[in-house]
């Protein structure tokens, strides 16, 4: 297992639609291990593949992460959002926007079918932080970021933020 280096915002891999995984076999479980091994890392409740600069239909959620609870990794590959119910403001965040808290609306329920890292197809009815974290990670594998669900002055200051954080990166 290995940490990759997590994407940060404007990096343009971050804005590509990825491909759906076709291949089940070690090269995925080792992708699957090093992403589960970088987002406890970070730590962050989700990470999509495109993150670490990987453009295929995956990602990971773990909503315990930060909870003092046994952990409850879940694997998404080739994800579809079959069903959104309701509506709910909650305020995320995202690895690749590292100090950036934003209130963004999103679906309140989602119902979702994929694929786990075996390639066995489930189906999953989702609510509260999952549901918010299922709509945020979906939205990487279409290269639809965070910034994109805001108002355009706060997308505005965002930006400002992340070009001011990869002009110190680059200084050092
Ligand atoms: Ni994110």
């Amino acid at each position: 297992m290995a940490i990759r280096t997590i994407l940060h915002y404007p990096d343009k891999r971050l804005r590509g639609v990825a491909q759906p995984v076709s291949r089940f076999d070690a090269e995925l479980a080792r992708l699957i291990d090093d992403m589960a091994e970088t987002m406890y890392a970070a730590p962050g409740v989700g990470l999509a593949a495109p993150q670490i600069g990987v453009a295929l239909r995956l990602f990971l959620i773990d909503v315990a992460v930060g909870e003092n609870q046994p952990s409850d990794l879940r694997v998404f590959v080739n994800p579809e959002l079959i069903d959104r119910l309701g509506q709910v403001d909650y305020e995320e965040g995202c690895l690749s926007f590292p100090g950036v808290h934003e209130e963004i609306r999103r679906a309140e329920r989602v119902k979702v079918r994929a694929l786990d890292g075996a390639g066995k197809p489930f189906e999953l009815e989702a609510d509260g932080l999952l549901a918010i974290a299922i709509q945020h990670e979906h939205d990487h594998l279409e290269g639809k970021l965070m910034v994109d669900h805001l108002s355009l002055l706060r997308r505005r200051l965002v930006n400002r933020a992340m070009q001011k954080r990869a002009a110190a990166e680059a200084s050092l």
